[in-house]
């Protein structure tokens, strides 16, 4: 049995859920298991329930009811902000501003008002996942290939707000446990030059194929190509000038370093706690 993972969660004074129940945690669902197959299963459902545990903490702790614009980051982690979300009582009352097509239908199907960056530039607060958080809540996103709007997001947003799993956070610097290399947007044409221009400031670079159901490259939401490039481990005072190098590559459109946009994350832990990591940078 998992124990600790049914923290009660306090809302923000004024906001309400809809229904009775706010249990959030099914605790039958762990059991000790002999075989490495039920094992298989324990820690899956051991990921599902912190990635849960952090995304609901997060919208009880910072979401306010006089909040009127709200940013929806994109993954597997989001699903869970915007399910709590659109638990709210007062959801006909603010706008989600996607930032991406999945994001999209997840605003949709919690039945929240959808709106877009072009209609709002300026978002009271942004909830997003990360593919890896280091000690100064620098973040490589992209592992879903959305990126650039989800840079936008949080760019536009006053606070940004990150939820995680216990997996991603890295015990020190980025590129420690997120072996895939830091996403990068590409316009299609410039793919090539840009490919040898990261080789030359040590970055081994490929683009991200498109998987079994299409020939070529993954596209973006924006028509462009993602470019993943392995820079080993980076330091936590090295990522702004890496950032900066490659955003200077013409024919990049976006990368998925997030420097010093976050200062607080909340991850679910492997015990079933929360973790709230926060830094002085970012915003909140
Ligand atoms: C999408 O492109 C990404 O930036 C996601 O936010 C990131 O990959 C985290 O996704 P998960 O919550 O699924 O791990």
């Amino acid at each position: 049995m998992l124990s600790g993972l049914s923290r009660s969660l306090s809302l923000q004074k004024g906001l309400k859920i809809l229904g009775t129940s706010r249990s959030i945690i099914n605790t039958t669902v762990i059991r000790n298991s002999y075989t490495n197959n039920k094992i298989k299963i324990k820690m899956a459902d051991l990921v599902e329930q912190s990635k849960k545990l952090a995304a609901y903490s997060a919208v009880d702790d910072n979401l306010q009811p006089e909040y009127k614009v709200i940013g929806i980051g994109s993954g597997s982690t989001v699903v869970y902000v915007t399910e709590r979300i659109g638990q709210l009582e007062n959801k006909q009352n603010f706008t989600c501003i996607p930032t991406g097509f999945q994001s999209k239908q997840l605003i949709i199907d919690n039945g929240l008002k959808l709106g877009s960056i072009e209609e709002f530039s300026e978002i009271d607060i942004a909830f997003d996942g990360a593919d890896e958080i280091d000690t100064s809540l620098n973040c490589i996103k992209g592992g879903g290939a959305c990126l650039l709007q989800e840079k936008l997001v949080a760019d536009c947003s006053k606070r940004f707000i990150v939820v995680a799993d216990y997996r991603k956070k890295s015990p020190e610097m980025l590129g420690h446990a997120w072996k895939k290399g830091v996403p990068i947007e590409v316009v299609p044409s410039a793919y090539n030059k840009i490919l040898r221009e990261l080789k030359l400031v040590g970055g081994n670079p490929t683009v991200r194929p498109g998987g079994a159901a299409k020939a070529g490259p993954v596209i973006t939401d924006n028509g462009n190509f993602i470019i993943d490039c392995d820079f080993g481990e980076i330091p936590v005072n090295k990522v702004k000038e890496l950032n900066d190098k490659i955003k200077a590559m013409v024919g990049v459109v976006e990368t998925g370093l997030f420097v010093g946009m976050c200062k607080r994350c909340y991850i679910g832990e492997v015990d079933g706690s929360i973790s709230t990591l926060k830094t002085n940078a970012g915003k909140l």
